[in-house]
């Protein structure tokens, strides 16, 4: 039977302009607030909401909103974290989808259970991670996944899904793909493995490691350096509104790569275990000039040319201008289509 709406957390024309990291201005028509799995089947058995179109909102740190949302939004704040299992060769870890990711990567380490430290201060949920295979510094969220829990938005029923069946890819997985607003992640489990090894091979590290004198940090020591590198090129999104890396980075052939080099010798890439090379879309982006330059109230940031911000007060159309100009003028020198990280809605 249909439960009362009563018992929902619902507003309706929800401004949803502090539940997305770009500060962007919007209205749900109605947001619903999740804070456990029996309210989110409550939804899925709802006579109304049941049938609508759904937005899940995360910590909104992956998307960038421009116009007024007419689907069902669902804000996931579910909580809680513990420690599973420890066994000889991992802990695991369970936290729900809406705690914070990076007060779960400080409360592991504070825990003594090291494995996230590369992870650290990258804003959003929990629930969002395994969407876009969060990824920094030599790791990514696939290397310490173990499964999850996600609940289906037609039949209201839980299903566990293990790394296989998320099909991680560079930031992307099925929940960006045919799972996209079909079903919602309710619990994340973690495997941290023992013993634990430090990821170190990225050049921002090794430079600390250089600076220091450190050649063997443990994770508190990793995590530190993390928060210190990303402090230094990324805007913290509490005080300019952002999300992160706009554009994925571009991946091409090595035919396509030596004529690029042939052109622009000092185009920063990397080799692939495939074959393909990986190119830095921040570089592409700042090699057209963009660097610190703004369409209306959207900019690209002086620091990183990947991150677009907010310069007070964009809407989502001005940065959905600015992001198609970079796309244009990265095409026109280079022939590469840059592929926008976020969702646009
Ligand atoms: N670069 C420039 N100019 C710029 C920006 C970058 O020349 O304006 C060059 C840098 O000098 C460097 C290279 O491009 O040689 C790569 O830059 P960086 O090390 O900052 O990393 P990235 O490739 O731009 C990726 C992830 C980040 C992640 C970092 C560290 C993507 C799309 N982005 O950025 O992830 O934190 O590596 O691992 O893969 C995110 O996804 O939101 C994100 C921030």
């Amino acid at each position: 039977m249909p439960s009362v709406p009563t018992t929902l957390n619902v507003q309706q024309r929800a401004s949803l302009r502090e539940h997305n990291s770009f500060g962007l201005p919007a209205q749900a028509r109605t947001l619903v607030r999740i804070g456990s799995e029996a309210e989110l089947r409550r939804v899925v058995d709802h006579p109304e909401y049941g049938v609508a179109p759904k937005l899940v909102l995360g910590g909104g740190s992956n998307l960038v909103l421009t116009r007024d949302v007419d689907a069902v939004v669902l804000k996931i704040e579910i909580r809680g974290r513990r420690l599973l299992r420890e066994d000889p060769e991992a802990w695991i870890v369970e936290a729900g989808a809406g705690e914070n990711w990076h007060e779960l990567v400080a409360w592991t380490l504070e825990q003594g259970w090291p494995g996230l430290e590369n992870l650290a201060l990258i804003p959003g949920s929990v629930g969002a991670t395994p969407v876009q295979n969060i990824g920094a510094y030599g790791v990514e969220l696939k290397d310490r996944f173990e499964s999850l829990d996600a609940i289906d938005l037609v039949t209201g029923r839980t299903v566990q899904l293990d790394a296989a069946a998320c099909r991680f890819g560079y930031r992307d997985s099925v929940f960006k793909q045919h799972l996209a607003g079909k079903s919602v992640i309710t619990r994340v489990r973690l495997r941290l493995p023992k013993p634990w090894q430090p990821v170190l091979g990225y050049l921002d590290l090794e430079r600390r490691m250089a600076e220091t004198g450190v050649t063997q940090p443990d994770a508190r020591t990793v995590f530190d350096w993390i928060c210190a590198i990303r402090r230094a090129k990324l805007p913290d999104p509490k005080r300019i509104g952002n999300a992160g890396s706009f554009f994925k980075n571009p991946v091409v052939t090595p035919e396509q790569c030596r004529d690029i080099i042939g052109r622009d010798p000092e185009i920063v890439h990397y080799p692939m275990p495939d074959g393909s090379i990986k190119l830095a879309a921040g570089w592409l982006i700042d090699a057209c000039g963009w660097k610190g330059k703004s369409i209306g109230r959207a900019g690209v940031y002086e620091r990183q040319a990947l991150v677009l911000v907010n310069r007070g007060g964009a809407s989502g159309a001005e940065v959905v201008t600015l992001a198609r100009a970079i796309q244009e003028s990265v095409y026109g020198r280079f022939g590469i289509r840059l592929e926008p990280e976020p969702i646009i809605v």
